[in-house]
């Protein structure tokens, strides 16, 4: 008798929410300290918890591309990331890609606009962030490594030329073309 209240009561505690964890993320170059549920996701943390809706959540199962941001200036699914594991990492989401600066557009923005390089635009926060990895990367020297290197990013809209032609345009620009 005595054994089995003890083995309710053990039960009771592995059932127990474990404790929200406080961490501390530089987010687009402001740090930012919150206390968060160790299974939180970069992605939901940056939608809910900031106000950051640019990243987009598509597939929430690494898939699609479109919550990628920059962490530590690597781009990654924030959507496969749990943020607990990454207190103290710098974050750059799309709108903080042109230095925080709302005014101000990044190139691969500026080529973007110029390429018409999207039509609903839902994939296009994760495609600049992406394609602005890539160019810190420096692997991309062809329309077919863009193409390659950018394929973890899908565009249902099939806007796929102009989005190369785009990412092309900003290498030139940033003198990262070779
Ligand atoms: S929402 Fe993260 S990869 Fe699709
Ligand atoms: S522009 Fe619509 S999904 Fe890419």
């Amino acid at each position: 008798m005595g054994s089995s209240i003890g083995a309710a009561g053990s039960r009771s505690e592995s059932q127990a929410k474990p404790a929200a964890i406080s961490i501390t993320l530089t987010v687009n170059g402001e740090s930012r300290t919150l206390s968060v549920a160790p299974w939180t996701t970069l992605l939901d943390l940056l939608r809910d918890r900031l106000d950051l809706t640019g990243t987009k959540k598509g597939c929430d199962h690494g898939q699609c591309g479109a919550c990628t941001v920059l962490l530590d200036g690597r781009r990654v699914t924030s959507c496969l990331t749990l943020a607990v594991m990454k207190d103290g990492a710098e974050i750059v989401t799309i709108e903080g890609l042109a230095n925080g600066d709302a005014d101000a557009l990044h190139p691969l923005q500026k080529a973007f606009i110029e390429h018409d390089a999207f039509q609903c635009g839902y994939c296009t926060p994760g495609q600049i962030c992406s394609a602005a990895g890539l160019i810190a990367e420096g692997r991309a020297k062809t329309a077919d490594d863009i193409r390659e290197l950018m394929s973890g990013n899908i565009c249902r809209c099939g806007a796929y030329p102009n989005i190369v032609a785009a990412i092309q345009e900003a290498m030139d620009a940033m003198g990262g073309r070779r």
